[in-house]
């Protein structure tokens, strides 16, 4: 009897240890949560995706393409509910972001002509809103690098300790600029004299109330759609962060002077950018304006220069 005992007591005992070892063979083998969404182990989710994007219409290459450049957990979050026809394209482009996917999809449905590595690059801009819609208040305005655009709004009360008064050698009347400004834009004037271009500070900074009354006399004088074209609304204006200087004459008068002409050669080699270029309205939001110049520093402003972009264009480019 006892031997009997022992015997069933010996096979329970055989039959746990191997139910022991099989277990913990089992979970050695099954990749944990973690390193399955990082890596690109083929795990029982990712093979879910791939039959779901397969089913959503994508192609076997190109869910290769999407197993390949989209994580596990994006793929998740923005591919599983409709086919995006544009995916593989958009994704190619260096700014793709896959939470923009369907921005990009109905932009470059407005906007056939573009390609597609455009559209994402004005979608990151934010083009593919209304100007003067989707705004966000900007709160780090005192940095140098700071971008206001019809997009990009200052606090009504945002203001900077550090204004000084441009001398009167160098202003047409009373101006103001950041104080970073003034040095590289007197030697610049100085500069320019010496080639025979005489530059005077027309417009500087100006404070919310200024700018308002600027867009209301432009709007009374020349209509809505000139002043949306040639002055920002309050808030709107890099006048305001004290960063912007309108030279000589702000008309086209200025266009085809000496002083223009050496403006758009040297600006950049201060630290200034021509911030309103001709055929990039589409991206500014402001008609040409070339008189109208913005501090950014050497660096920046030779970048913007050399590569001939806007600001907008340069922080999507190298700021991400
Ligand atoms: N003229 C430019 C756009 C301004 O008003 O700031
Ligand atoms: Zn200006």
């Amino acid at each position: 009897m006892r031997k009997r005992i022992l015997i069933i007591f010996s096979v329970i005992l055989i039959l746990l240890c191997a139910y022991i070892v099989y277990d913990s063979a089992i979970r050695m083998n099954k990749p944990n949560e973690e390193s399955e969404i990082e890596g690109k182990d083929i795990s029982k989710e990712e093979y879910v995706y791939k039959e779901e994007l397969l089913g959503l219409g994508y192609t076997v290459e190109e869910v290769s393409i999407i197993e390949n450049t989209i994580s596990n957990v994006d793929v998740k979050n923005y591919l599983l509910t409709q086919k995006y026809n544009n995916l593989i394209a958009f994704v190619s482009s260096p700014y793709f972001d896959i939470t923009k996917i369907e921005r990009y999809e109905n932009y470059y449905a407005k906007k056939p002509d573009y390609t597609t590595d455009e559209v994402v690059l004005y979608v990151e801009i934010g083009l593919d809103y209304e100007f003067y819609t989707n705004i966000k208040e900007i709160t780090n305005y005192t940095d140098i690098t700071t971008l206001i655009n019809k997009y990009n709004i200052l606090p009504k009360d945002a203001t900077f300790n550090d204004l000084v008064s441009v001398p009167k050698e160098y202003s047409i009347g009373t101006n103001k600029v950041r104080a970073v400004v003034l040095d590289p834009l007197k030697q610049m004037i100085k500069d320019a004299k010496k080639d025979g271009a005489k530059l005077s500070v027309l417009s500087s900074f100006r404070t919310w109330n200024t700018q308002t009354t600027l867009f209301k006399n432009n709007k009374k004088k020349n209509g809505e759609a000139h002043a949306l074209m040639y002055s920002a609304k309050p808030g709107h204006s890099e006048h305001q962060l004290g960063l912007a200087i309108d030279f000589n004459k702000a008309s086209m008068k200025f266009e085809g002077t000496k002083e223009c002409e050496w403006l758009k050669q040297n600006a950049y080699k201060y630290g200034f950018i021509m911030r309103y270029p001709k055929g990039k309205e589409y991206i500014t939001g402001f008609a040409y304006e070339p008189w109208h110049y913005r501090y950014l520093g050497v660096e920046i402003a030779t970048k913007v220069y050399e590569e001939n972009i806007t600001y907008e264009e340069y922080l999507v480019k190298y700021k991400k």
